[in-house]
């Protein structure tokens, strides 16, 4: 997924226009009198990134008459927490790339991706305060402390195989979905929309963050170092064992259990035991999760009713899914 599949999807030139405007402030917003943590905190704003959840801030704002400058600025917000969020997470997972560059954490050190995260995250919470007013910065603040409960979570399950799907869905729910429901809600927010769309448009952002996390594991399993740039089943070697796996888990314990701590202790080979997770069982059961949030997502577009709007939304929750075919 990157942007300009979004583009084809979105065809309302404001919001592009918008995005662009998004773009100069982020950096205005993110910049740092001192060079050398400038360097590092916009290190990972120059390198990319698919923007997802602004466009949802800014697709919500969208929905209401409220002033464009606003709706930017929540945009930056949530990038901003975002950013910060992908600092902290590859110091977490000893990640080596994001965004196709060397992470951080090894271009710089771990020290130095955590005060850059800190500082987007400061920078986030000082442009919601003067900007988008106190309920904006409580629910910003309060949207981070549920994805940190969503990364801890995932840290304590670590190779754990003994948790389940009903768990995996509160990590993702918390790493995840959350943000991507804030990014809509204050979009709606400074687009000043009425409550029933305000509360429409969060509903499907959260079910569609869902659906992004569930996809984004499951290409996790089915990625190869030339389609995406990266081997398969990454997640599994990192002991993040993801909903696919939890199944496979559930529907074969005890050979499942034994495949795991085999790779675990590298007696096992990954690339030849991937069938056990990436198959027609694991995958068809997962869709049915992608199913179910779809479906959610979809109710809960009843209550929007800019029909423009509501069309471009059905057609990325659709994209969504079928990203992981
Ligand atoms: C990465 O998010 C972290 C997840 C929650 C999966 P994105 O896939 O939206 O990353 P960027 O912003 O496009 O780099
Ligand atoms: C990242 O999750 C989630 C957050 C940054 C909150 P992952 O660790 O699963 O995502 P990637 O693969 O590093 O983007
Ligand atoms: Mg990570
Ligand atoms: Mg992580």
């Amino acid at each position: 997924m990157d942007s300009s599949n979004l583009r084809k999807i979105i065809p309302i030139e404001q919001l592009w226009v918008n995005l662009e405007n998004f773009e100069n402030r982020l950096y205005e917003i993110s910049s740092s009198k001192d060079i050398f943590l400038n360097d590092i905190s916009q290190y990972l704003i120059k390198a990319g990134g698919k923007r997802f959840r602004p466009i949802c801030t800014l697709l919500a704002g969208e929905l209401g008459s409220g002033s464009n400058e606003k709706i930017i600025d929540a945009a930056v917000s949530v990038e901003l927490i975002h950013l910060g969020s992908l600092y902290h997470d590859d110091v977490i997972d000893e990640a080596e790339t994001r965004r196709g560059v060397l992470s951080a954490n090894i271009k710089w050190n771990t020290t130095l991706s955590i005060l850059a995260g800190d500082y987007l995250l400061a920078r986030s919470s000082e442009l919601a305060a003067e900007s988008l007013g106190l309920e904006s910065v409580k629910l910003l603040a309060s949207t981070y402390a549920e994805l940190v409960e969503g990364q801890t979570k995932e840290v304590q399950y670590q190779y754990d195989t003994n948790h389940s799907t009903d768990d995996y869905m509160k990590v993702i729910e918390g790493k995840t979905a959350s943000l991507i429901r804030t990014s809509a809600k204050l979009g709606a927010m400074a687009g000043e929309c009425d409550k029933k769309t305000t509360e429409a448009i969060s509903k499907w952002a959260w079910h569609n963050g869902i659906i992004f996390q569930i996809t984004d594991d499951i290409l996790d399993l089915s990625s190869n170092t030339e389609t995406l740039g990266k081997e398969a089943g990454k997640d599994i070697l990192e002991g993040t064992y993801t909903l696919p796996v939890l199944i496979a888990l559930s529907e074969n314990e005890k050979k499942i259990k034994e495949i795991l701590d085999g790779i675990k202790n590298s007696n096992i080979n990954l690339s030849d035991v991937i069938k056990e997770f990436n198959n027609e069982v694991t995958i068809d059961k997962s869709k049915k999760y992608l199913d179910y949030h779809f479906n959610e997502s979809m109710e809960s577009l009843s209550d929007i009713k800019d029909i423009q709007i509501k069309e471009i939304l059905i057609s990325i929750s659709e994209y969504l899914v079928n990203r992981s075919n």
